[in-house]
């Protein structure tokens, strides 16, 4: 496979000019690099569907159970759910009411958010909204956990005796004071984010706001949130993940191959394999987020359109851009969003239009199908203009801090600066308002993620940012042996928040830190 060459070649580099770690997949090589991914591969037992014959999900909009002036009220419980995935069969998830992905969230900047969740799981949770500016007590830390409505032996708990505890259900309040963005919620739970997400814990939240609203992008049933992820399925057709406990109550954990990332042989889109959507040649904005635990992927339109790019991004983790940018293809790590608009009516009526993931080949190397149907009026334009963005100048920053995310010499577990996550240890301490340039350094694929703040790529090796780097970020697609720098404004709320790799078997196994806004 050409990427996952290119890749080893870029750690080959790496390693020659000096970097402290060498890389263990070089070493090791086998399954370590799956489809320009670090992680290993999982095999499905289940027989598997022809691909592009499922029709595209949406997930529903969930409505409030109460607004008022300031605030709009929702209620989730989160439970089991069988739904199904495979035709023929049924799954288990674990899903915001039950789905997976679960209700999609339309929430408007500015305007008071308050989220009832109620645990109806077997096990504790603790729910993050990705991207949000949220006081750190609502932010879902990973020992804040909403015990299940059963009950819990706090015997099982671990790490939780250090958390806020609440029995059965919680608020979570979100003020919601930021920009219109593509944000998603998800799970959270000390050390078995990863399970719990891939059994279903995700969905997204869109946020509006006046500025986005005013312009003429493709909305309505051309505007598409599109949650893809890997996953592999058992032959009965549930979920297969190598937890070492797979009741999720104790010993978290994969076992010894999986250790580098989970990484399943089935693409779902919505929570539906290799899925068929119809659309008009017209138009159509899609917002992407990968919600896998570890795939990367390198999204491209097959065939590609006669005229004009195949994806312009309007947006980025942190929403709008400045300006749109054509781009031939998007790569995306775990957790970022990228929000494009594509012409269908590019393409002839009739012409099946193939999302590829060209980080792999085989069924991996497959993501949707678009079947243009008809021809449509459109009144939708991308302006060449978007949205105000700030651009955060280096010598704006105050402080420089380093962080060198690695696997340890015994491969136990993955840390930042040498260290495991520790909640009791603080790891850095921005002042509020402050603006610091954080410079990260990596051993292998580790997508950083920072909570509260949002931030913009200064630069990579030594050069300017990535293609893919442009907007407000929440989290930064980091290559083996690479080094990025960031620089983020420290605003909101003071107290303690997590960043942390979104390879979510590298972020249970302790890749992750703590920083305190003081
Ligand atoms: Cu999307 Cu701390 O996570
Ligand atoms: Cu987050
Ligand atoms: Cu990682």
């Amino acid at each position: 496979m050409r990427p996952a060459r290119r890749d080893v070649l870029r750690m080959a580099v790496g390693a020659a000019i000096g970097l402290p770690i060498l890389p263990v997949a070089l070493a090791c090589g086998g399954e370590d690099l799956v489809g320009s991914s670090t992680g290993a591969l999982l095999r499905s037992q289940a027989r598997l569907p022809d691909p592009f014959t499922v029709p595209l999900p949406v997930p529903p909009v969930l409505r409030p159970v109460r607004t008022d002036a300031t605030t709009d009220h929702y209620e989730i419980t989160q439970r089991p759910g069988r739904v199904q995935v495979l035709p023929g069969l049924a799954t288990e998830v674990w899903g915001y009411e039950g789905m997976f992905p679960g209700p999609t969230i339309e929430a408007r900047s500015g305007r008071r958010m308050v989220v009832t969740h109620r645990n109806q799981l077997p096990v504790p949770v603790s729910v993050h909204l990705h991207g949000g500016k949220t006081p750190p007590e609502h932010d879902g830390y990973p020992t804040d956990l909403v015990l299940p409505a059963a009950g819990w032996n706090a015997g099982h708990a671990g790490h939780a005796a250090t958390g806020r505890l609440s029995q059965g259900a919680r608020d979570y309040v979100y003020p919601l004071e930021q920009r219109a963005a593509t944000l998603w919620y998800h799970d959270h739970r000390m050390d078995f984010t990863g399970p719990q997400v891939y059994r279903g814990l995700a969905g997204f939240l869109l946020l509006r706001d006046e500025e986005e609203n005013a312009l003429p992008l493709p909305r309505g049933e051309r505007e598409i949130p599109l949650l893809i992820c890997d996953r592999a399925f058992a032959e009965d057709g549930s979920f297969r993940y190598p937890a070492l406990d797979p009741t999720l109550r104790d010993r978290p954990g994969v076992t010894r191959e999986f250790m580098r990332g989970v990484i399943g042989d089935v693409v779902l889109v919505n929570g539906a394999p290799w899925p068929l959507l119809e659309v008009t040649g017209t138009r159509y904005r899609l917002r992407f987020l990968n919600a896998s635990n570890a795939r990367r992927y390198r999204l491209a339109l097959d065939p590609a359109p006669g005229h004009g790019p195949p994806f312009v991004q309007i947006g980025s983790d942190g929403g709008l851009l400045a300006r749109p940018v054509p781009q031939d293809a998007i790569e995306i790590a775990p957790a970022e969003r990228f929000d494009v608009v594509v012409d269908f009516s590019a393409y002839p009526v009739g012409t099946r239009v193939t999302l590829l993931n060209r980080f792999d080949a085989g069924g991996a190397g497959r993501v949707m199908r678009f079947h243009v149907v008809r021809a449509a009026r459109d009144g939708s334009a991308v302006p060449s203009r978007l949205a105000d963005v700030e651009t955060l100048a280096r010598s704006a920053a105050t402080v420089t801090r380093t962080f060198h995310f690695f696997q340890l010499d015994d491969h136990s577990d993955w840390v930042v600066n040498g260290k495991r996550f520790d909640p009791e240890r603080v790891d850095a301490q921005p002042r509020l308002g402050a603006t610091e340039i954080w410079r990260l350094q990596t051993d292998l694929h580790h997508p950083v993620h920072v909570h509260l703040a949002r931030f913009q790529v200064l630069g990579r090796g030594g050069r300017g940012p990535g293609r893919y780097d442009a907007g407000w970020k929440d989290t930064i697609d980091l290559l083996p042996g690479a080094e990025a720098e960031i620089i983020a404004r420290f605003t909101g709320y003071r107290g303690r928040y997590v960043f942390h790799c979104h390879n979510l078997e590298h972020e249970d196994m302790a890749m992750m830190g703590n920083f305190e806004v003081v």
